[in-house]
């Protein structure tokens, strides 16, 4: 890091790191800056975990996430965000986030992915963001999106959401060298997916049922350990850009297409610049040119550990965190472990 007596400081009066030089890619530094964003979030959430109160939960990880932009060198716009201003307080769309000098910087983010999950103490619970630099991020508007996603090792191409179901399965237990019986498909649990489970048991293959949180859903298709092959189904179209982000970073390939309920969902997507109603968006579509990807757990899933509060010998009380960040143009992915002293 590079910490001079020149450098601009946080409110509180602590120096902060200046992102490098950027190489045409977003500034290194700042990998690790977003996972000090999302553990903020994380954590504050994770004391609402099983108390069934989804809006506190979901309250306190946007004021813990809103604060921790303050400390960071960015001139920051979130793109995705708690909705527009009217209806969100914080972390609304177009906000600007970050100190407000250092590099301009689009912001996607989920202070807290899964509210009822973390309501229930369910799996898979995120605080998420994905950073980008401007004008990199497509602007979704908080409609519902059709998605596909599979793992990386694919030829390109192999999923199309202009395909139905079965014939998706098809091409990808081919190229895998597996009957459709051997695809495991993860689909939120939701009656608007009865049909598309239908058509998946109608071929055998194992539907991985999720309640919610699919951006976790869908990152499981990278990762072979949770044996899912592929992602599909209906989920919020925010989510799925988050997602297309992390694809970005670890490989994979993933398409989305917005579903407009009304007229004021197409209203409300022609202010984002949107006037193709149909259009079926690929991975570059959704998040373009270098991008950061970071997320920790509130509650433990396939992807992440959640909060835990330990008591150590020493009598102190301590958090631990884990967390996941990655960034396209490398293509490094890394796990970090937090502990976080709380008294
Ligand atoms: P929230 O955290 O906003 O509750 O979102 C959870 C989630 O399951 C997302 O992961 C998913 O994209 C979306 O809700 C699905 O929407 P719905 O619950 O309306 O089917």
């Amino acid at each position: 890091m590079n910490l001079t007596s020149d450098n601009p400081t946080t409110p509180a009066g602590q120096a902060v790191s200046q992102p490098a030089a950027s190489d045409g890619a977003i500034a290194r530094v700042l990998v690790l800056e977003m996972v000090r964003v999302t553990e903020a979030a994380a954590i504050a959430a994770s004391k609402l975990i099983g108390r069934g109160d989804e809006k506190a939960a979901d309250a306190a990880a946007v004021a813990a996430m809103r604060k921790a932009f303050d400390n960071l060198y960015i001139d920051g716009t979130v793109v995705i965000g708690e909705g527009e201003r009217d209806e969100a307080p914080m972390l609304f769309i177009g906000e600007k986030v970050g100190m407000g000098k250092g590099p301009r910087i689009d912001i996607a983010l989920d202070p807290l992915e899964g509210t009822t999950i973390t309501a229930k103490a369910g799996p898979n619970a995120l605080a998420v963001l994905a950073a980008a630099e401007e004008g990199c991020l497509l602007n979704a508007p908080d409609v519902y999106m059709d998605k596909i996603a599979v793992g990386p090792g694919y030829p390109d191409g192999i999923i199309d959401l202009a395909r139905s179901p079965t014939e998706n399965v098809k091409a990808v237990a081919a190229a895998k060298g597996v009957d459709p019986s051997q695809i495991n498909v993860c689909v939120l649990d939701r009656p608007r997916h009865a049909e598309l489970i239908a058509e998946l048991r109608a071929l055998g293959c194992g539907v991985v049922l999720i309640g919610d949180g699919d951006v976790a859903g869908v990152i499981a298709v990278t990762d072979e350990e949770t044996t899912i092959d592929l992602y599909m189904g209906q989920g919020g179209a925010p989510e799925g850009v988050l997602a297309a982000a992390a694809l970005r970073c670890v490989g994979g390939q993933f398409n989305g297409r917005l579903v407009f309920r009304n007229e004021d969902e197409k209203a409300r997507a022609r202010k984002w610049g949107i006037t193709d109603f149909n259009r079926i968006y690929r991975l570059e579509d959704l998040a373009r040119g270098d991008c950061i990807f970071a997320a920790t757990g509130v509650t433990s899933g396939s992807l992440l550990d959640g909060v835990k509060r330990r008591r150590k010998p020493t009598g102190e009380t301590i958090l631990t965190t884990e967390s996941v960040v990655m960034r396209a143009s490398s293509g490094t992915v890394r796990w970090i472990r937090g502990e976080h002293r709380i008294g």
